[in-house]
């Protein structure tokens, strides 16, 4: 593309980078690939947010998690040692019936921070649906709602408002802000204070690569440099409660 090249450094808390862990890096040389790609955009830590979804327990999920992770670490510390630790764990936890009341759920927050990366579900939202959100929120969770640009269809309008009015955080992908399909109404939510983090939501090196750096362009191009920045920190202040 031909935007100006992103000079601010970020930090991704989106992306399926885990090899063999979900449908996103099928191996190691692909988390690596994906890994070096965002590297060269810019960033400086991530968060690894493998989609959690109830066909396994929450216990036998960070198993194979840990073990995906220890096989990205070991890569790092020979190629790249100057990444050592900057990635951090989280989930894409798929909401459910019953998801607010497993009692290992607070361990798919990000690191160690009360951050939870929620996929709502793609069929009608009910009020039980947003009273687990409720549920969650008394409970010490704050909720960063995924990718809400991909939503409206199922959602509606009364429902992504009453949403809105709960304390969560909306993440965006930066992908919406580059496709034509889904650019206005992207821009809309930026413009409407309806985004507070990007994420690439990366899952390869092709169809869904890694991509903040063109997403971000698209921003400033669009004179949303300011909402950019304030994603930007919102990001790294995210990471750093999140690494502590
Ligand atoms: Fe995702």
């Amino acid at each position: 593309m031909l935007f100006r090249q992103e000079k601010k450094p970020f930090h991704d808390l989106h992306l399926h980078i885990l090899p063999d862990m979900d449908d996103g890096a099928r191996d190691i040389r692909m988390s690596a690939g994906m890994l070096q790609e965002e590297i060269r955009q810019g960033c400086e830590g991530l968060i690894a947010t493998p989609h959690y979804y109830p066909t396994e327990s929450i216990s036998e999920f960070l198993t194979r998690r840990q073990r995906a992770y220890r096989e990205l670490e070991d890569w790092i510390e020979s190629e790249i040692p100057d990444w050592s630790g900057r990635i951090g764990l989280g989930a894409e936890a798929a909401y459910h019936n019953g998801l607010v009341c497993d009692p290992d759920l607070e361990k798919l927050c990000m690191g160690h921070s009360r951050y939870l990366l929620l996929e709502m579900p793609f069929e009608k939202w009910t009020s039980g649906m947003l009273r687990d959100v409720r549920t969650l929120i008394a409970n010490g969770i704050r909720p960063i709602i995924a990718h809400l640009e991909r939503f409206p269809e199922y959602a509606g309008e009364d429902a992504i408002g009453e949403l809105l009015e709960m304390d969560v955080l909306i993440q965006m992908n930066a992908g919406a802000l580059l496709h034509r399909s889904s650019h206005h109404r992207a821009v809309t939510m930026v413009k409407n204070g309806i985004t507070q983090i990007l994420g690439t939501d990366s899952h390869n090196l092709d169809s869904r690569c890694p991509n903040m750096k063109d997403g971000l362009a698209v921003m400033r191009k669009d004179h949303l440099g300011r909402q950019a920045d304030e994603i930007l920190d919102n990001n790294a202040a995210i990471y750093r409660a999140a690494m502590e």
